[in-house]
C-alpha cells in the first residue's frame, strides 16, 4: 500500500515540476520572441555595432571596427542646414549590428518598416552605410525603424564624416568595449533593480531596449552606483575626465581604480604625458604641500579614455 502513495506523490511532483518549467521557461520565451525593439534599443545597437565584448572580430578588445555616432547639422549630400539628427556611420568593412543582419530580431513592426521604408536590405558592410532611427505612427502608436540613409538620402559615410565637427563625434561603440574590457561591470550595473533603485537611479529599461545587443553588460553584484542613466544626472565631460584619471580627485574616499593608462602616451594637443611628474605633484598635493592638484591632461581624440567617456555620457 505504501508503494501506491509514492506513485501518486511522484506523479504530483512531475505535474508540478512540469507546469512550473512550462511557466518559467517556455512561456517567457514565446513572449520575448514577440517583443519589438524600442527606439532606445535601435539607438543602442546602432551605436555599439556588432559585438560589444569578446568575439573573433576583436579578440583582444581594442575597440577596432566600430561605428561612430554623430550629430548631423548639415545634410551630407546637399550641404544645406537641417535639424540636428543623430546618425551612425559605418565605414566600409565595419560589421553591422545583429538587428541589421537578422531583421527578425527587431520584431514585426520595426522589422517590416526597416525593410520597406528604411531599405536596410540595400546596405552593405563592404561599402559601409549611414543609419538613422526614424519613427512613424501606426494604429495610433509610434513605431521606430532603422533607415539606411545611404540608400534613402544618398548620405555616404565619408561625406557624412566630413560634415560633422570634432565635438559632434562620439566613439560610443569603442567605449562600450572599454567598459567590458576594464571590468566596470564588476562594480557597476546597467540595470536598476527594484523599487528603491528606481527612485534613486531612475526608470528600469524596457524589454525591447536590448533586442540585438550583444552582450548586455547588466552586471550583477553591485558595489557602486548603477550607471543606466548616469549621463542624465551628470553630463559633465570635465568631471568624467578628472574622475577617470583619478577618482580621488573628485571623490576623496572613492574605491574606484584610476584609469589614467587609458589616456595613452599623448594628450589632445599631441604632447607626451609625463605620468611620473604628474604623480609627483599629486603626492605633494595629497600631502598638503600644494593647494591645487596638477592639471589632468585632455584625452586625445582617438584615445581609449575619450571613447569610454563618450560611452558613459551617452548612458541617459
Ligand atoms: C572597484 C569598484 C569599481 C570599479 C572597477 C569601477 N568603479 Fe566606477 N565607481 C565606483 C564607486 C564606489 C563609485 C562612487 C564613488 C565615486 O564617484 O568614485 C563609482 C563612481 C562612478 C561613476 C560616477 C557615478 C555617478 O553616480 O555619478 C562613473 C561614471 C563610474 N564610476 C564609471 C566607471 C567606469 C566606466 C568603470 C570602468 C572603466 C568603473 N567605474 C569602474 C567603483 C568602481
Amino acid at each position: 500500500m505504501a508503494f501506491r502513495e509514492y506513485k501518486i506523490g511522484a506523479r504530483m511532483f512531475g505535474l508540478a515540476f512540469g507546469t512550473s518549467m512550462f511557466i518559467t521557461l517556455y512561456m517567457p520565451a514565446v513572449d520575448i520572441a514577440n517583443v519589438s525593439v524600442t527606439a532606445t534599443g535601435l539607438h543602442r545597437q546602432l551605436s555599439f555595432g556588432r559585438m560589444g565584448g569578446f568575439g573573433y572580430e576583436d579578440p583582444l578588445l581594442t575597440g577596432v571596427n566600430k561605428p561612430v555616432s554623430v550629430i548631423l547639422k548639415t545634410d551630407p549630400k546637399s550641404g544645406s542646414p537641417m535639424e540636428a539628427t543623430r546618425a551612425y556611420v559605418y565605414e566600409a568593412g565595419v560589421p553591422f549590428p545583429n538587428g541589421l543582419r537578422h531583421p527578425r530580431i527587431l520584431g514585426k513592426g520595426p522589422g517590416e518598416l526597416s525593410a520597406s521604408k528604411g531599405k536596410i536590405a540595400e546596405s552593405s558592410e563592404t561599402t559601409g552605410a549611414v543609419f538613422v532611427v526614424r519613427e512613424v505612427e501606426m494604429n495610433g502608436e509610434m513605431v521606430p525603424y532603422i533607415e539606411n540613409a545611404t540608400a534613402v538620402r544618398g548620405w555616404n559615410p565619408s561625406d557624412t564624416m566630413q560634415k560633422v565637427s570634432e565635438a559632434d563625434r562620439f566613439q560610443i561603440g569603442k567605449g562600450k568595449i572599454m567598459f567590458v574590457r576594464e571590468g566596470c561591470w564588476w562594480c557597476h550595473t546597467l540595470l536598476p533593480e527594484e523599487t528603491q533603485d528606481w527612485q534613486y537611479f531612475g526608470a528600469p529599461p524596457m524589454l525591447g531596449d536590448f533586442n540585438g545587443e550583444n552582450p548586455t553588460a547588466f552586471g550583477s553584484d553591485r558595489k557602486a552606483p548603477d550607471l543606466t542613466h548616469v549621463g542624465s544626472r551628470n553630463s559633465s565631460r570635465e568631471w568624467m575626465t578628472l574622475h577617470f584619471f583619478n577618482p580621488r580627485m573628485v571623490q576623496p574616499h572613492s574605491i574606484m581604480p584610476r584609469y589614467d593608462y587609458l589616456w595613452g602616451d599623448v594628450d589632445a594637443n599631441g604632447n607626451k604625458i609625463n605620468y611620473s611628474a604628474w604623480y609627483a605633484s599629486y603626492d605633494e598635493y595629497s600631502a598638503g604641500k600644494r593647494v591645487y592638484p596638477p592639471e589632468v591632461p585632455e584625452p586625445a581624440k582617438d584615445s581609449e579614455a575619450r571613447s569610454l567617456i563618450d560611452f558613459v555620457l551617452n548612458l541617459k
